[in-house]
C-alpha cells in the first residue's frame, strides 16, 4: 500500500485519515479527492472527483497510479432519510464504481460500513458479528448492499477489499456529515462555546462509540493486517465504549461542572438511533487482527476538551 486515492477526504474522517495516511506512507503519496475542496491547507495533492462518475474516478486512480483506495464519499443516516435517492446513488452507486475501477486498475479498497447495517430483529446487545440485518433506512440499507457488494468483488474477482462497521465517531477537527451520532461531536463544541447544549437524541439512548484516532488507526491497521487470517474482510464489527447523551454530559462534567444538557428529542433522528444496536461484540475483528481501542469515554472527552479549548474549529 504505497498509492492511495481517498475519497470524501473533506469529510469528518477523511480530513483525518489523508494526514494520518501521509505520516505513514508519505505526503505525495496520498491522492485526497471529494467533490468539494476541503477547508484550510490539504498538506499534499487534492483532486475534484465524483465517485457516482466513473470516469471521474477512473482518471484520478490512473492519474495517481493509485494501488489502494480508501473510499469515505458517503452520505451519511439523517440526511439519507431526508435525501434517500440520492442516497442510493452516492451510496451504492458510487461504491460500485468504486469497485469496478479497483477491480479494472488492481487497488485494494477500504470501505466503511456502520452500525447502521443492523436494525429491527438485530439482538442489540452484544451484537453478533454475523446476524440478521434488516435495517429500516436507506442509509443502512446501502450499508448492507456495499457489504454484500464488497465481498463479491472479493470472491468473483480477487479485489482485496477490506472494511468495519464504525460505531459512531467523535473528532474536533472537522464537523459531522449528517448523521444520527452527530450529538456525540457537538456536544464538546457546545460545552466549550457556551457551557450548554440541547441534545435531539434523549437522555438514555445508548449507542457504541469510538474516538477519531482508534478509527483511522483501525482502518490502517486492517488494511495491513495478514489476509490469511481475515474471515470477515468487508465488515468487522468494532467499538470502543457505550454512551448515552447523559453519560456523555456527566463526562464532561467531570471538567466543566457547570455543564447542562437539556433534550429537545427529534423523532426521526431517535427512531434512527432506537433501530440500532446498543453494544456491539467486536470480537472478531480482535481475533482476526488484532483490533484493540485506546480511547475509553474519559480519556476522549479529556481529549476532546483539551483540543477545543486550545482554539482549534
Ligand atoms: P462525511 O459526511 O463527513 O464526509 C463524506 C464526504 O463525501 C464529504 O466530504 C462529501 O463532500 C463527500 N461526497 C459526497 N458525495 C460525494 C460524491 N458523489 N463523490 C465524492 N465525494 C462525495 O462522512 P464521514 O463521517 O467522513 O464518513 C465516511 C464513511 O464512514 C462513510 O462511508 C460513512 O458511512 C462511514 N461511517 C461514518 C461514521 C461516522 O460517525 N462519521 C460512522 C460509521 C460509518
Ligand atoms: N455516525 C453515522 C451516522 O450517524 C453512523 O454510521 O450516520
Amino acid at each position: 500500500m504505497k498509492r492511495i486515492v481517498v475519497t470524501g477526504a473533506a469529510g469528518q474522517i477523511g480530513t483525518e485519515m489523508v494526514v494520518a495516511l501521509r505520516e505513514r506512507y508519505g505526503r505525495d503519496s496520498v491522492l485526497a479527492t471529494d467533490i468539494r475542496i476541503p477547508e484550510g491547507e490539504t498538506g499534499g495533492p487534492f483532486a475534484l472527483a465524483d465517485v457516482t462518475i466513473g470516469d471521474s474516478l477512473d482518471a484520478a486512480v490512473a492519474r495517481h497510479r493509485a494501488d489502494t483506495i480508501f473510499h469515505l464519499a458517503a452520505i451519511l443516516s439523517a440526511v439519507g432519510e431526508q435525501r434517500p435517492q440520492k442516497t442510493y446513488e452516492v451510496n451504492i452507486g458510487g461504491l460500485f464504481n468504486v469497485l469496478e475501477v479497483a477491480r479494472a486498475r488492481e487497488c485494494a479498497v477500504f470501505t466503511p460500513s456502520s452500525i447502521a447495517a443492523f436494525g429491527p430483529g438485530t439482538p442489540i446487545d452484544l451484537t453478533p458479528q454475523d446476524t440478521i440485518q434488516r435495517p429500516n433506512t436507506m442509509y443502512g440499507v446501502s450499508k448492507v448492499a456495499g457489504e454484500l457488494l464488497c465481498d463479491y468483488y472479493h470472491h468473483r474477482f480477487g479485489v482485496d477489499t477490506r472494511g468495519v462497521r464504525y460505531p459512531g465517531l467523535v473528532s474536533w477537527l472537522t464537523q459531522p456529515g449528517g448523521g444520527t451520532t452527530d450529538y456525540a461531536v457537538e456536544i464538546y463544541h457546545d460545552a466549550v462555546e457556551s457551557g450548554r447544549y440541547e441534545c435531539f437524541l434523549a437522555a438514555g439512548t445508548q449507542l457504541d462509540m469510538m474516538y477519531m484516532p482508534d478509527a483511522i488507526r483501525a482502518a490502517i491497521e486492517l488494511m495491513e493486517a495478514d489476509p490469511s487470517r481475515l474471515e470477515h474482510r468487508n465488515a468487522f464489527n468494532i467499538t470502543a465504549m457505550q454512551v448515552t447523551p447523559a453519560s456523555l454530559a456527566d463526562s464532561i462534567r467531570q471538567h466543566l461542572p457547570g455543564f447542562e444538557i437539556s433534550y429537545a428529542v427529534d423523532p426521526i433522528r431517535q427512531a434512527i438511533a432506537d433501530s440500532w444496536p446498543r453494544h456491539i461484540d467486536d470480537s472478531a475483528a480482535q481475533n482476526e487482527w488484532g483490533w484493540a481501542p485506546a480511547f475509553d469515554a474519559a480519556s476522549m472527552t479529556a481529549d476532546m476538551l483539551a483540543n477545543l479549548q486550545t482554539g482549534s474549529p
